[in-house]
């Protein structure tokens, strides 16, 4: 069975990859817990997938993978990892997210994003592991105002840390790949959503003021215009890109869009949670925030020539999904804090 690093498995995407792969490949993930966002639910998505004590352990095995609490950044910690295990595939979602958030933690972000990305494109060339699929991001087509978003689109006008972020790591590839024959993959992901969401996105955030009955904030009178992709339509993009690799493919450096080419508005979206909860929202409008992007959607075609495969989950059966699963978390955290 191959080896593969997964680096930010308490993440949202990192869990719910960890979780479809745990029987196909052997496993290493890591993940730093950054206190900076979402930190309770890190710590129960790692409990969810076996680590015992999520909060205090450095590392752990469960369930056929192999754990580490460690940081990109700590590049002492990266050598013990890549020292120990040989990797034939390195998939980098670890980041910090969220684009408001970043205006706010400039340096963090750059620091775990690049320098953090930097020091793992090093441990790969040093352990030659050159197949290596990372995250990026829609948000790097910036203010790009033709849509749907194709690849060939220039993508040098960013609004936010976080993209900037996420385009140096685009660019990073094309140096690690011309210098030095690296084999990479960039996702630009469209707005997941999923069973195990972050608490900062929209999704979570709907559910959360719908089931407490309190008002949550609808941005531009909901006409924000997403590409709501299902976290399992990411999953198996990634599944598929692995399996290329393990046959050997060359790709070289190319990125994709990851999009659900199914643009809807945000308050369609929320209408589709309140139908799955049964209850209607309180609305509180608010203006459109710095740094956001009216429209992102993807053109999809890309992907689609290279894995014959897009996303393509409905939406309506997707967020059925997400809200059951957000009924049995309010349920265990509610028996949890009682
Ligand atoms: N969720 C989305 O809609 C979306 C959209 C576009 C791009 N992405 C990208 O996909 C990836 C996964 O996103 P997500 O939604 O699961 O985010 P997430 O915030 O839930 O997960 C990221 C994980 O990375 C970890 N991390 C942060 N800095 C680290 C560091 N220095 N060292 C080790 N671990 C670190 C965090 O603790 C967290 O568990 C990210 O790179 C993100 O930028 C996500």
């Amino acid at each position: 069975m191959q080896k593969i690093l997964i680096t930010g498995f308490a993440g949202f995407i990192g869990y719910s990859l960890v979780k479809a792969l745990r029987d196909k490949y052997k496993i290493v993930a890591f993940d730093n817990f950054s206190k900076l966002s979402n930190y309770d639910i890190k710590l129960q998505r790692a409990q969810n997938l076996g680590v015992e004590n999520p909060e205090t352990f450095t590392s752990a095995q469960a369930n056929g993978v192999t754990f580490y609490r460690a940081d990109l950044c700590d590049m002492q910690a990266l050598e013990e990892v890549f020292s120990v295990h040989q990797f034939s595939c390195i998939i980098n979602l670890a980041a910090l997210t969220g684009v408001r958030q970043s205006l706010n933690h400039p340096q963090a972000y750059i620091d775990a994003n690049v320098k953090g990305f930097t020091n793992l494109l090093e441990c790969a060339k040093k352990h030659s592991v050159t197949n290596i699929i990372y995250a990026s991001s829609s948000s790097v087509y910036g203010l790009n105002e033709e849509v749907p978003y194709s690849e060939a689109q220039r993508t040098d006008k960013q609004m936010s840390v976080y993209a900037t972020s996420k385009k140096a790591n685009e660019l990073l590839a094309d140096v690690y790949t011309h210098l030095y024959d690296f084999n990479m993959v960039g996702l630009r992901f469209f707005t997941v959503y999923g069973p195990w969401t972050r608490p900062d996105m929209a999704a979570m955030i709907f559910m959360k003021a719908i089931h407490e009955g309190k008002p949550l904030q609808l941005f531009n009178e909901g006409k924000m215009v997403r590409d709501f992709t299902n976290v399992q339509d990411v999953v198996k993009a990634i599944t598929l890109l692995l399996e290329k690799m393990k046959q050997g493919e060359r790709i070289s450096n190319e990125v994709f869009n990851v999009g659900n080419h199914n643009p809807i508005y945000t308050i369609e979206f929320l209408q589709a949670i309140e139908k799955a909860m049964g209850k209607q929202a309180i609305v509180d409008h608010q203006p459109i925030q710095p740094g956001d992007m009216p429209v992102t959607n993807a053109s999809t075609e890309k992907l689609y020539s290279y894995l014959g495969f897009q996303p393509n989950t409905d939406i309506s059966e997707g967020v059925k999904e997400m809200v059951e699963w957000y009924k049995q978390y309010i349920a265990s955290n509610s028996a949890i804090n009682a």
